[in-house]
């Protein structure tokens, strides 16, 4: 162990008696990977905070002693952002999940940032509200770590990311700063919107500690139709469709022929239509008659183009499509040696061009290459599936190619999982140096000596 974290370790026991540090080996390893699938780097020591005067108090003192800090609470990011640095400090805020709050008045949530997900989702329903996000981590990962990541999952094409639900934060600087951004309003126009940029900040400028989150009246009813295509050019058309058909999904899922055939290969026992090249699951909610009333419209809309639209008439067979949605990461990792999976994302229009690039860029590189993912929004999980371990560098090449193409196509890198530790050397191809230079101002006001999640996001 560094002396420096030696000394931190030493002050932070005193300055917070009773605060849990773990140096043992068993609990640093236990807090070394996330599911971003890189190696894992085992801490100097692991730290459980019990509320924000603990997370002001090792903040400042990792500051003072030049020891850097990485936040972490359900660790299902995809990016490696919650992966520490081996003489650093993984600070974990699961902990604070003490306080959860549901003002059906005011439709606001007041969370901690440890609560789980799910749980906030259910005590929102168990009012009749709902909270929008829904990645698919949902039963793991905590609101602070859904903030600190702008999390979305299907539903955010109606509903958006997290961005979009989060009203106020409080949270503790770099410097060990609290900033408190308390809001239960639906809206303010005072001053700049520092709670926003703490939004998709990856643990770069602050960690959350609390969280303020909007609410909606839940829908009466939620349905869901599968949409079997013959071709993957009949994909555009089809999103275009839709449109025309005014029915607003909140989900508009897709999965390639690369991915059908996949699943089909795992006979994962699915009723997937043998005959379709690619699926859409188009998700309606509203009330118990509009939902009817959409499905009709989007039936009539799609029949021209489709081979098939069937419909889920239960909640049985609702969740027995999601499971072929869900399973296909798990199918796809399963018919490989090696799997990656990003999550590019084009202007909507492009989609059927980002599918298209990517068939052509695994045929260039000798990789396979299957898209699934949320169609509807432009952002697909273009995966890259090889064998041998030599492929190894044809796929980072692959892998930079469908970059630049994604921001030829006038799109970006990540939609969903953040760039982390992960992506941090292609940050460059997305942003200039005027941009890049800006944040990193940014990240000095906030964490002026560099101690919050070094090597995530801005390198
Ligand atoms: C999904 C996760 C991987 O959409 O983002 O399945
Ligand atoms: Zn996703």
């Amino acid at each position: 162990m560094s002396s420096a974290l030696d000394r931190l370790l030493v002050s932070a026991s005193h300055a917070r008696p009773g605060l849990a540090i773990h140096t043992e080996i068993a609990l640093r390893e236990a807090h070394a990977g996330d599911e971003s699938g890189l190696a894992p780097i085992t801490p100097g020591a692991v730290i459980v905070a019990r509320d924000a005067d603990d997370v002001s108090a090792v903040l400042s003192l990792a500051t003072r002693e030049r020891v850097s800090v990485t936040p972490r609470a359900g660790a299902t990011g995809k990016a490696g952002g919650a992966i520490p640095d081996a003489d650093g400090i993984a600070l974990v805020l699961t902990g604070l999940d003490r306080e959860l709050e549901i003002d059906a008045g005011d439709r606001i949530a007041v969370a901690g940032a440890g609560v789980v997900l799910a749980k906030l989702r259910e005590a929102a329903r168990a009012q009749h509200l709902f909270y929008g996000p829904d990645p698919s981590s949902l039963e793991s990962a905590t609101i602070g770590g859904n903030v600190a990541t702008n999390a979305s999952g299907p539903s955010s094409l109606k509903h958006g990311s997290t961005a979009r639900w989060v009203r106020g934060l409080e949270v503790v600087t770099g410097a060990g700063t609290h900033l408190a951004m308390p809001s239960r309003v639906s809206k303010s126009t005072v001053g700049l919107d520092l709670a926003q940029l703490l939004v998709g900040s990856e643990g770069m400028l602050g960690v959350v500690t609390r969280v303020f989150v909007r609410l909606e009246p839940a829908p009466e009813r939620v349905a869901l139709a599968s949409v079997s295509l013959s071709s993957l050019e009949s994909i555009g058309p089809a999103l275009v469709a839709i449109d025309r058909a005014h029915v607003a999904p909140r989900a508009i899922e897709l999965l390639d022929d690369e991915a059908l055939s996949t699943l089909r290969a795992a006979r994962t026992d699915h009723a997937l239509d043998p005959r379709a090249v690619a699926i859409l699951f188009v998700e309606l909610e509203g009330s118990e008659h509009g939902v009817d009333d959409d499905l009709s419209r989007l039936d009539d809309a799609l029949s021209p183009i489709a081979i098939d639209v069937r419909l889920a008439r239960n909640e049985t067979e609702r969740e027995a499509l999601w499971k072929i949605r869900r399973d296909t990461s798990v199918a796809l990792k399963k018919s490989a040696k090696h799997k990656l999976s990003e999550d590019v994302v084009v202007p909507r229009s492009k989609v059927g061009a980002l599918i298209a690039t990517a068939r052509r860029l695994g045929v260039e590189h000798g990789v396979r290459m299957p898209s699934y993912g949320h169609a509807g929004d432009g952002n697909l999980h273009v995966n890259f599936l090889w064998e041998d371990d030599a492929q190894r560098p044809d796929v980072d090449r692959a892998m930079a190619a469908l970059f630049r193409e994604v921001i030829a196509l006038g799109g970006t890198i990540s939609g969903e999982h953040g760039i982390g530790r992960a992506k941090a050397a292609y940050l460059p191809l997305a942003h200039d140096p005027a941009r890049l230079a800006m944040q990193r101002e940014v990240k000095r006001l906030f964490d002026p000596a560099g101690i919050l999640n070094p090597g995530k996001v801005l390198g």
